[in-house]
């Protein structure tokens, strides 16, 4: 039992560096730690086994709904994450309907324009690379998932402010709506965002497009069974800030690992010269395994969500222990991503730890989890990996980048992961 007040002690403690802090308690207590909470009991889980039971769920003996919505609910209501048991197989099933393969293979041909005129433009120096790849992710997601064609003319000035403020108030330490404390800020951001896709429904509804939005105003399940108005809107709210801030994350973090192992570039620069000037279509994105396994590393040593809190709604056994109902259970993919016990060398940047001579991802099926497991396991898993592969694959053609051997990113891990400074960066032509 570890005896401090999270809220106040290791709250702070674990913005500033949650993976030692991790670690040390691992070390101190073993897997599975409790602290007081004012009115609950707070379980941190760190195994392999921990994710695995907590993730998969077996007779909904843990609630997504009641871990997610206190962080979320006053910024993206109505949020599948937010949802259980029936409810949530239901609306995932319709909402899955926006994820089949026609579909994605759409999103595809519809993004390609736009990346590739976009990162033509980033030759030079750059303040800062997570700003360029933000403003390009929300551009896709609106283009892909909003208004075809209009991502160049929305406007997204007060879009991109109103996700931003959204995402940091999940987790505002004061949580009151007075100006201009963040939790206030995210409340305005995200009514901001309620009405900006509301105004749109009407026209989805009366001209569906391809598009995600049109897609969640069509879709059925196999009994017929369609969104209401305020469905759609909140889910294509949560939809888009979970679209693109995970995936800037993620190719921020590639833009840092690939600059200070230029040796990994070059690799997937031959890579990705070698496929010629046409913009890859869906079948090649998915055939490019080298430029994944680096995906797939970046997610283990940078995962976008490091922690996922969940609630016990029965009895629940973990590691010998039981734990009563209302008992707030967080498991960890930064803890297993870097366990020694699961992992050769974690700390380093190694993609070839994924292929299949080596396959290290496969000692244990819930050791590498940055897109989580079991029924809320991320919807948009193949797509971000599309997306973020298109967008690398354009930069490793165009540009070569590297960092000083001193430099390391200044990171900050919660709500979601990105670099203090912004990574600054200079693009020189191949
Ligand atoms: C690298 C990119 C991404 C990462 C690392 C990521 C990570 C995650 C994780 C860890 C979860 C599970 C949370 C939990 O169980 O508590 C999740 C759920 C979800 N993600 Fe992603 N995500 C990414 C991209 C996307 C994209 C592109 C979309 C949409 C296009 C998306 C939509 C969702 C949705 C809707 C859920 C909730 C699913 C449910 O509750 O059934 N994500 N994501």
């Amino acid at each position: 039992m570890d005896d401090s007040w999270p809220i106040i002690g290791r709250t702070l403690e674990a913005r500033r560096d949650l993976l030692g802090m991790l670690q040390r308690q691992e070390r101190r207590f073993g897997p599975v730690y409790q602290q007081r909470v004012p009115s609950m009991r707070l379980v941190t889980a760190l195994s392999a086994d921990a994710n695995e039971l907590v993730l998969r769920n077996k007779d909904d003996v843990l609630s997504s709904r009641l871990g997610w919505t206190r962080f979320i609910d006053h910024v993206f209501p109505g949020a599948i994450m937010g949802m259980d048991g029936d409810q949530h197989r239901r609306q995932r099933r319709i909402m899955q309907a926006a994820f089949r393969t026609a579909a994605l293979k759409d999103y595809v041909a519809r993004m390609s324009p736009l990346l590739v005129a976009r990162v033509a433009t980033w030759r030079g120096r750059q303040r800062s690379a997570y700003a360029l790849l933000k403003r390009l992710t929300l551009d896709v997601a609106t283009d892909v998932f909003v208004r075809p064609g209009q991502a160049a003319r929305a406007g997204h000035g007060p879009l991109n402010r109103a996700f931003v403020d959204a995402v940091e108030a999940s987790i505002a330490i004061l949580r009151y709506d007075v100006w201009p404390l963040p939790y206030a800020r995210g409340v305005r951001g995200a009514a901001y965002l309620q009405r900006h896709f509301r105004a749109l429904l009407p026209d989805k509804r009366r001209e569906p497009g391809d598009d995600l939005f049109s897609q969640l105003a069509l879709a059925r399940d196999e009994d017929g069974e369609a969104f209401t108005d305020e469905e759609v809107v909140h889910h294509l709210a949560f939809l888009m800030m979970a679209a693109h801030d995970t995936s800037t994350s993620t190719l921020t973090t590639l833009v840092y690992l690939l600059g200070k192992h230029p040796e990994h570039q070059a690799r997937l620069r031959a890579e990705a010269l070698a496929l010629g000037d046409a913009p890859p279509e869906f079948a090649a994105l998915e055939g490019m395994t080298t430029l994944e396994r680096a995906i797939s590393e970046a997610l283990r040593l940078y995962p976008p969500l490091p922690l996922m809190p969940r609630v016990v709604v029965k009895p629940f056994a973990l590691h010998g222990y039981r734990f009563d109902p209302g008992t707030l259970v967080a498991v960890s993919p930064l803890f297993t991503h870097y366990d020694e016990r699961l992992w050769l060398n974690p700390y380093r940047f190694d993609p070839d730890r994924f292929a299949p001579a080596r396959a290290e991802h496969q000692r244990h099926r819930y050791q590498w989890v940055p897109f989580g497991g079991g029924p809320h396991r991320c919807i948009g898993s193949r797509f971000a990996m599309l997306e973020i592969k298109a967008i690398l694959h354009q930069l490793l053609r165009r540009f070569r980048w590297s960092l000083p051997a001193r430099y390391e990113m200044p990171y900050q891990l919660m709500p979601i992961a990105k670099p203090r400074d912004g990574l600054p960066i200079e693009f020189t032509a191949v």
